[in-house]
């Protein structure tokens, strides 16, 4: 397609029409003809509320679309086809974990092909424009999108990220089957304060260049076709507004030649964040930021024709922002296939892949005296009020999943044992707790992330018992349950991992599966404790005592609670257990690139994975550097008895950090890297860097 030639052919209303995103439901409201046919409509998001998260569902057909895109093709002047988008996010009927969970698998390429099985499905239903990954980084379990990110972690995000966007999209995501992704929220929503959802964000340029762009520069190398702003403010000013970080850093900076869409109404909000007075300022200062297309508030089409007019935006930069939605459009194959033609989605390998996905997402985090796995001849009492609760653990975000299709946790236990009646005859309790999905999600945040009190004394009824208990968390986001902790033997977080949780619980705590899932997000021992995460900076005095438990000193830390977290980001058992040793430095090429390595062996009864882990942190610099970060891992899988020696490259990328010029370097000097099962592993080498 020759998009120059075609933007050169349209009126300045075609071009206006294509920046402009409608939401609509196929089956809902009429008169949408009339408007496709007036050339007025660039996008449809097949969507009926800013909520959609938890939105009830709302079936989507692809024969609705079919039609709708015909009148586009057509009956328009111009003859563009409609990008139908919807918020797909972990799944589309068959449900996937929550994000969050997915990256606790550490498995980009599971991730991949779980996307690539949610492409198809949504495919089949006329959409061709998903709105994920998220990319927000988030270090607040209180905010309840937490559940959609990838945790707390740039380098976790950037490699999950990447994944979904190349399961997504594949090589060519004009193919059938494919979705252009959308990489959100462009930048900084995470911070939202005190975890309230759309609050202010207070991010240094520092902070924002070291940890919250990184995933979305990936992205934009990883070929991600739209990029979502987000609702915050940084250093005062809506990202809405922003042309610094939207035109500046994501399109010149970064590369990016996709087109950016904003959030929902988030062109009007410049009203509500002060910035702007009328609708049509808000028009003016988005389209002048850079936001190629409005998500729904109707501003551009009724405001942009007179600011050309009057000389406040340019009708060059229309062009350009009609050139980014007509070069996407064209990516994705609508010119030439803008109908759909389902492709064949094997219902049973998508179940399946849920499934793995599910089991290895969740995270062992407890197993005293070897529990777990529990034998099919023991007797299980089963009890917590998650085990028939089929809508919860599909999660958030869940518009087009099945209730009824779910396989709930006492579903999947009964598969393994017919749990007991009576608890007196029970060898173990199983218990499954967790969250609603309803308090996860948009626009639900929690003041309180720790274990809700009920369920905390539904366990410490059973610990008083003399029962051995096993504590099924269903959860979207990290819960804080130092005080609970202690009544479990065995704690499986299970998250909210879609339609096949049951099954994926009931795999492994029976052995089917060892469990490998581990932590994207510090765990809290008290909900006060946040913001807790692993790689904060060094302070001048300990402030934070993460990584050190030890009472014979002085640190600064709160009188009434421990200041390391319960568990650590990255932290996750399995059956078996693994040995590391002889960390170190396998090549040295000229002190600026080397390759580290370690051994790890599995010295436990059962062939297990394992994550390997490679923290990095520069000694001494010019800036306050992390303790420690994440600059590598790798899953594993060994086999009883089996060693490998894993190895990790670190270069000008994973040392390197945005200095105080905002320019990106590596210091000469050393720097200590760690290797092990966890961000809390002590075999390390030391590396000197030299220009
Ligand atoms: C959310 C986005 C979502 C959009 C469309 C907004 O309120 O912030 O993440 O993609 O709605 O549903």
């Amino acid at each position: 397609m020759n998009i120059k030639n075609l933007i050169s052919g349209m009126t300045l209303k075609e071009k206006i029409g294509q920046l402009n995103q409608i939401a609509y439901i196929p089956q809902n409201i009429d008169g949408i003809e009339d408007r496709i046919r007036s050339g007025s409509i660039g996008s449809i998001i097949l969507s009926q509320t800013a909520f959609a998260g938890n939105d009830s569902p709302c079936s989507i057909d692809y024969e609705k679309a079919n039609r709708l895109q015909r009148i586009a093709v057509e009956e328009t002047s111009s003859h563009i086809p409609i990008l139908f988008g919807r918020d797909v996010i972990h799944g589309h009927k068959t449900v996937f974990p929550v994000p969050l969970a997915m990256s606790a698998s550490f498995n980009p390429e599971l991730i991949k092909e779980s996307y690539e099985c949610i492409a198809k499905e949504a495919y089949n239903d006329g959409i061709k424009w998903t709105f994920a990954p998220m990319l927000d980084m988030s270090r607040d379990a209180r905010w309840g999108r937490i559940i959609e990110s990838a945790g707390e972690d740039p380098y976790l995000a950037q490699k999950v990220g990447e994944a979904v966007i190349k399961g997504f999209q594949g090589d060519d995501y004009s193919d059938a089957g494919r979705l252009c992704a959308c990489a959100k929220h462009f930048v900084g929503y995470g911070a939202s304060e005190g975890g309230r959802d759309y609050n202010r964000t207070e991010i240094s340029e520092y902070t924002l260049r070291n940890f919250y762009l990184k995933a979305f520069k990936t992205a934009v190398s990883a070929g991600v076709g739209t990029v979502m702003s987000a609702f915050n403010e940084i250093s005062g000013q809506p990202v809405t507004s922003s042309r610094y970080l939207i035109t500046d850093i994501l399109k010149n900076e970064f590369g990016f030649d996709g087109f950016v869409v904003s959030d929902w109404e988030a062109v009007k909000q410049l009203i509500n964040q002060g910035v702007a007075e009328t609708e049509k300022d808000c028009g003016e200062q988005a389209f002048n930021a850079g936001i190629d297309m409005d998500m729904v508030d109707d501003i551009y089409n009724k405001y942009l024709p007179e600011l050309v007019e009057a000389g406040k935006i340019s009708e060059k930069a229309i062009d350009e922002a009609v050139y980014r939605i007509l070069y996407i459009k064209d990516k994705a194959g609508l010119f030439d296939k803008p109908y759909t033609v389902p492709v064949s989605a094997d219902k049973s390998y998508t179940a399946e892949k849920a499934k793995e996905m599910a089991a290895e997402s969740m995270v062992l985090l407890k197993n005293n005296n070897n529990i777990l796995p529990l034998s099919a001849s023991c007797k299980v009492y089963l009890d917590g009020p998650m085990q028939n609760d089929a809508r919860s653990i599909l999660g958030s975000w869940t518009l087009d999943g099945i209730a009824e299709e779910t396989v709930t946790v006492s579903q999947g236990i009964k598969r393994y044992v017919m749990p007991v009646s009576d608890v007196s005859d029970a060898d173990i309790v199983i218990l499954a707790l967790g969250e609603s999905h309803t308090v996860t999600g948009e626009a639900h945040s929690l003041s309180m992330v720790d274990m809700p009190k009920e369920q905390a004394e539904l366990a410490k009824k059973y610990k008083e018992m003399g029962k051995k208990t096993v504590g099924i968390m269903n959860f979207g986001r990290p819960i804080a349950m130092e005080d609970a902790e202690g009544y479990f033997d065995a704690i499986l977080y299970a998250w909210h991992s879609g339609s096949q949780t049951g099954n994926a619980i009931a795999d492994i705590i029976f052995g089917k599966v060892n469990p490998s899932g581990h932590l994207p997000a510090t765990l809290p021992r008290r909900t006060g404790q946040i913001p807790l995460y692993y790689n904060f900076t060094k302070g001048s005095r300990e402030v934070n005592e993460y990584y050190d438990h030890r009472q014979d000193r002085e640190i600064y830390n709160y009188d009434d609670c421990e200041g390391s977290p319960l568990y650590p980001f990255g932290y996750g058992q399995s059956y078996t257990k693994f040995e590391y040793s002889n960390p170190k430095i396998l090549e040295n090429k000229e002190n600026k690139e080397f390759v580290v390595g370690i051994t790890v062996k599995n010295t436990g009864a059962y062939d297990g994975k394992e994550l390997v882990q490679c923290y990095v942190c520069d000694d001494i610099a010019s800036m306050m550097r992390p303790i420690r970060e994440l600059k590598g891992f790798q899953k594993v899988f060994l086999k009883k008895g089996e060693e490998k020696e894993i190895s990790f490259k670190l270069g000008y990328e994973e040392l390197g950090f945005y200095n105080k010029d905002n320019k990106f370097a590596v210091e000469d000097g050393t720097f200590t890297v760690f290797m092990g099962g966890d961000s809390f592993c002590q075999n390390e080498v030391k590396l000197i860097y030299k220009k």
